[in-house]
């Protein structure tokens, strides 16, 4: 089976091929991005309409481009997927229309998919892919939660962030800073300079005894810190990121092992934009090392928003008999929509 995925949740337009295998994991054929954070950086942050225009403009081309990379004609195709919810509405509305357009042309059945059941199943496209069951840390832009997972579509949420997400709190810090959108990969290259025990910043939760997150108190210490610094912010930035690092990371490996003790799982799957960071995943491979316990990310590329998620979402769904792609073109698009509930 031939699927194309296509992604526009957000600021990315994202497009792939990905095929079942009569054993073994679907395999990515192609897949090709369009980012839109040179265009949404003179605003410091997405703006909606923009987003859904550009998608407009981008997500035929480059389904060509997938098309022709993998030597495949939109006939081979069996199924079209996209991205259903979460996200901005208008986006998500291009990716859906687009899908069930081609669907409807070609006769082939359309299935829509969960951005974060493509972000927790994106680490089954790297080479040394995960098995079930597992514990996955999903930290994105919008999400930040801790979940079990026993198989496709069985997810138990065990513990979710009650405020930001922990890429908004890299992403407001880094505004605080002067750090230009999205702010997350910026700050955390400027705090590779600084030193992470620099500020005293809290760790949100860190003792709460569950598995929940918290970070909006995080952003206001940041504030607070900068304002105090006034004209040495600049002089002090470095440190300052290195230490709002530190804080973000210390939580999330703290609550990452903690639910691996009460799991008894042995094996962790990091998925997300955030998944990118370079001292979280030294610091989880340590500590997991260390307890001998399996970590897994998605390949560099594939942590933030892409296709090649979407389409192995779908995929993977549809092998394991979890969803049956539609004929029925009439797309609706779910803008909020929880995976699982806890
Ligand atoms: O998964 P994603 O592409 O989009 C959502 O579904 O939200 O995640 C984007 C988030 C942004 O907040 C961005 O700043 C953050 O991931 N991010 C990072 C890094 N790379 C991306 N945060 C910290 N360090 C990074 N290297
Ligand atoms: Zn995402």
């Amino acid at each position: 089976m031939l699927i194309l995925g296509i992604e526009s949740s957000c600021d990315e337009t994202g497009v792939a091929l990905v095929q079942t295998q009569s054993a073994g994991l679907p395999v990515l054929l192609s897949h090709a991005l369009h980012s839109q954070i040179a265009m949404h950086q003179a605003y410091g942050g997405v703006v909606p309409e923009l987003a859904s225009r550009d998608h407009i403009r981008r997500v035929i081309p480059l389904a060509r481009e997938v098309l022709a990379q993998a030597e495949k004609t939109l006939t081979e195709v069996d199924v079209v997927a996209y991205t259903r919810g979460p996200g901005l509405a208008g986006a998500l509305l291009v990716g859906a229309g687009v899908a069930c357009a081609l669907g409807a042309s070609l006769g082939k059945p359309v299935l829509g998919v969960h951005h974060l059941e493509g972000h927790l199943l994106s680490p089954f496209l790297s080479a040394d892919a995960p098995e079930f069951p597992f514990v996955a840390l999903l930290v994105s832009g919008g999400h930040t939660q801790l979940m079990r997972v026993d198989g496709v579509g069985d997810y138990a949420l065990l513990g979710e962030t009650i405020d930001d997400a922990a890429g908004e709190a890299f992403d407001k810090s880094a505004k605080l800073m002067g750090l230009a959108y999205p702010g997350g990969p910026l700050l955390s290259k400027l705090a590779e300079q600084g030193d992470p025990t620099a500020f005293k910043l809290p760790r949100p939760l860190l003792h709460s005894g569950d598995l929940d997150f918290s970070f909006a108190g995080l952003k206001t210490a940041v504030l607070t810190q900068s304002q105090k610094l006034g004209e040495q912010l600049q002089a002090r930035k470095a440190d300052l990121a290195a230490s709002t690092e530190a804080a973000i990371v210390e939580v999330l490996l703290k609550k990452s092992l903690a639910a691996l003790q009460q799991t008894g799982l042995q094996r962790l799957v990091v998925a997300g934009g955030v998944g990118a960071n370079r001292q979280l995943r030294a610091q989880l491979n340590a500590a997991c090392a260390k307890r001998g316990v399996r970590v897994h990310y998605p390949e560099l590329h594939l942590c933030t928003d892409n296709g090649a998620m979407i389409a192995m979402a779908a995929a993977m769904r549809l092998q394991a008999n979890k969803a049956v792609a539609q004929y029925d073109y009439g797309f609706d698009v779910w803008p909020r929509w929880n995976l699982v509930d806890k």
